[in-house]
């Protein structure tokens, strides 16, 4: 039960399900970036910031801040954080739960007077979730010089990424010139998304480090034909080719999963053209999400893609570009020190604990090379994520905003953590 923790999961699930009601209408749970309703979400955001009595801004990346300032001598602040933009017929709770479990720590901390020697920031990341420009953790990435200015000259049907960015109150002029804030500990709860916790029955996952996320442009370039008239045996068709190639790249992705390491690659994006039924198709472009823990296997899927577009090409009598990266980030470990903390928040609470990798891409990730991070996971039901099935017990994110709210406390209370 959550009676007894020193957080409101009565508050927790209004917010949750403040934010769920914001979603295009027939397409739950969809609140993409730069939309109408994903601004709608964070006006609901900064009126929750501010009747917990956090000072908001929006900094020059596009990043929803609340702040509680301690005005003691430490220089450098905790935060705690996540994002409010979902994926297209996403979840409630990828993001939410952890901006919400946030909040409801600085809200909990503020109800019991506890004055804390470290400045508290509250963030709700800017576009963690690929972007309408095809990129994302956008705002986590600004935040910390971690952005390739080349993006802000992303451009889509809408405009440029920078404009984007201006809309949702950021300063593309200020964004590339941001030195990382000086971050003492950040910390974030987030849905696990995989089926793990839930199958060995454990409340919280330690989070150990994030895989490295690269996505690979391959375009297949056949020749566009009479579907009728055209011999079977004369045709360059682009989506014979492009679908054989996704099929090797399952089976070995299929092959490097089985290591003891994670590995993971899907072909999420995929456009033919000229898509009409009476022609061969002529051009196909498709996007590989590879994702690794360990850096070496995705240097080895690069060199292996590479040769298997190759191959294909040749098969098929198509033209395949060479795999072109269009996103690359390494593995990263999450802190330590800031895992033990975690570790002892969750055990101290009479909570169940197992350490676990995360096969999902977060802002933690980004923070982490500038900065300590770490983060917690909470249950899954059934291990779905990035889909409307997407459900996590109020009671588990209750309980997760606990051990952020105990680990805040014990940080805070740390001498060397008020000299940075
Ligand atoms: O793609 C990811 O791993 C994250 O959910 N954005
Ligand atoms: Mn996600
Ligand atoms: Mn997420």
């Amino acid at each position: 039960m959550s009676s007894n923790l020193p957080v409101n999961a009565a508050r927790i699930a209004e917010d949750i399900d403040a934010l769920a009601r914001l979603t295009e209408p027939g397409r739950p749970w969809t609140r993409r970036v730069f939309s109408p309703l994903f601004l709608e979400g964070r006006a609901y955001i900064e009126a929750r910031m501010r009747a917990a009595g956090l000072e908001t801004r929006i900094d020059a990346a596009g990043n929803l801040i609340g702040c509680r300032v301690a005005g003691g001598e430490a220089r450098a602040v905790l935060m705690l954080g996540s994002h409010s933009d979902t994926v297209p017929d996403g979840g409630r709770f990828d993001g939410i739960a952890g901006v919400v479990a946030a909040l409801e720590v600085a809200r909990s901390l503020a109800e019991r007077g506890v004055a804390l020697a470290h400045d508290l920031e509250v963030v709700d990341f800017l576009a963690e979730e690929v972007s309408p420009f095809g990129v994302s953790c956008i705002g986590s990435r600004g935040m910390t010089a971690q952005m390739p200015e080349t993006w802000l000259t992303r451009r889509n049907e809408s405009g440029a990424l920078g404009d984007a960015l201006v809309s949702v109150g950021g300063d593309p002029a200020v964004v590339l010139r941001l030195s990382p804030p000086k971050i003492a500990a950040f910390l974030e709860l987030h849905i696990e998304q995989g089926p793990v916790l839930e199958r060995q029955g454990r409340d919280i996952g330690l989070v150990t480090g994030i895989v490295g996320i690269t996505r690979f442009e391959i375009l297949v370039e056949g020749r566009p034909d009479h579907a009728g008239t055209t011999p079977m045996d004369a045709r360059a068709d682009a989506l014979v080719a492009a679908s054989d190639l996704v099929l090797k790249i399952r089976d070995e992705a299929l092959r490097l999963s089985r290591k003891p390491s994670h590995f993971a690659a899907t072909v999420g994006e995929f456009v033919m053209a000229p898509n009409a039924a009476n022609v061969v198709p002529g051009r196909v472009r498709l996007l590989v999400d590879a994702r690794a823990e360990r850096r070496p296997d995705m240097e080895a899927f690069a060199t292996w893609l590479d040769q298997a577009a190759k191959n294909v090409a040749t098969a098929h009598g198509a033209a395949i570009s060479p795999p072109a990266r269009v996103s690359d980030s390494e593995p990263i470990a999450c802190d330590p020190h800031l895992f033990a903390v975690l570790e002892n928040a969750a055990k101290s609470a009479g909570m169940t604990t197992l350490p676990l990798v995360s096969g999902a891409g977060h802002d933690a990730a980004w923070i982490a090379r500038v900065a300590p991070a770490a983060m917690i996971f909470v249950p899954s039901r059934d291990g779905r994520s990035h889909a409307p099935d997407e459900w996590t017990d109020n009671d588990a994110i209750a309980r997760g905003a606990a051990v952020l709210f105990e680990a805040v406390l014990a940080l805070d209370a740390e001498p060397e953590m008020t000299k940075t």
